[in-house]
């Protein structure tokens, strides 16, 4: 028993740390401004979710959400579309999209 509360409070410990940088973006954000900016992105990530190898972002977890879009605008993730986009997103902007996206139904 004390193991295993000692392996949940590692992994929520490490959690953080590999999530850190994530989470002050997101605490910048603003779901109504990401609703604002999230226009663009509707025109290639449908409402409705996937089409044409477009991956579906709605509904999509935060953290997950301003990892990647940090990994295309520092050009780690290679789609030059998305590198276009994300590297004229600054932080705010990340953050709120992030919230915004993450309260969106997802895909079934
Ligand atoms: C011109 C079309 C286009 C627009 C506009 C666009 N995207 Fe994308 N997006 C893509 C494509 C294509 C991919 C898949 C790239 C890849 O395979 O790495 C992608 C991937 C992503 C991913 C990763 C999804 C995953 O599951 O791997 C995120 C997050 C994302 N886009 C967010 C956005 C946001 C936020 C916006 C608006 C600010 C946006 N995109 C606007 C085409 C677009």
């Amino acid at each position: 028993m004390k193991i295993f509360l000692f392996v949940i409070l590692f992994l929520t410990s490490f959690c953080k740390f590999v999530f850190a940088e994530e989470q002050k973006i997101i605490a910048m954000g603003d779901i109504e401004f990401g609703e604002y900016l999230s226009a663009e992105c509707a025109a290639c990530h449908h409402q409705a979710g996937i089409s044409k190898g477009i991956p579906a972002i709605n509904g999509m977890d935060a953290e997950v959400f301003v990892a990647l879009m940090l990994a295309y605008r520092s050009k780690e993730m290679e789609n030059p579309i998305m590198q276009m986009i994300a590297g004229r997103l600054d932080d705010e902007q990340i953050g709120s999209l992030a919230l915004y996206f993450s309260i969106l139904e997802p895909p079934k």
